[in-house]
């Protein structure tokens, strides 16, 4: 298999592709890995659009609620998954979770992830009830060793983020911790 030049390969099928064509897909992935920052930065501003009845938009809750994070002194991938946690939302309510840690597994530490995926369960503690839901949803969680990282999460930052009258910190703020933690994969 030839190639069109030093970027871009020729193979039409994947079974006629060689070892040296996918070190130079793989170069240019890793070159273009800004874009997933970006993508992700896009996302949040779309959900600026998103209010679903709350008081305040989805952007305004994601970014009070990181500047919690941020204010308790939490770590950047903790304030980033913060910001992201209702990222999900941008493509379906019901999986939001589930989405938002997906995007974050590969560059997060786990209880990261755990935090986010299980963050719905712990915010039922504030209003399951309502919806006929059990509010103890998080016990299920209480022998894992981040169940007091997603409890001051939920309770501390996310169920308390639904203030219209602000404060209502700049998303431009976050964006150099959204690049750093983006900036590479440590696992797939
Ligand atoms: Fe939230």
């Amino acid at each position: 298999m030839t190639m069109n030049d030093e970027t871009t390969v020729t193979f039409t099928r994947m079974d006629e592709s060689t070892r040296e064509e996918w070190m130079v897909i793989a170069s240019e992935t890793f070159s273009n890995q800004g874009r997933v920052a970006d993508g992700l930065l896009d996302m949040l501003r779309s959900l600026s659009a998103i209010t679903d009845g709350f008081a305040v938009d989805q952007l305004t809750h994601c970014l009070q609620t990181a500047a919690r994070a941020e204010a308790a002194g939490a770590d950047e991938e903790v304030i980033v998954a913060s910001l992201l946690h209702d990222v999900g939302k941008a493509i379906s309510v019901p999986n939001h979770p589930r989405i938002a840690a997906e995007i974050l597994r590969p560059y997060v530490r786990p209880e990261v992830v755990s935090m986010i995926m299980a963050h719905q369960d712990f915010q039922g503690r504030h209003y399951y009830d309502h919806l006929g839901l059990d509010a103890n949803a998080r016990d299920q969680y209480a022998d894992e060793e981040w169940f007091e990282l997603a409890e001051r999460f939920a309770d501390e930052w996310d169920q308390t983020s639904f203030d219209p009258e602000g404060p209502i910190p700049d998303l431009a703020h976050f964006e150099p911790m959204v690049r750093r933690v983006f900036a590479q994969a440590h696992q797939i």
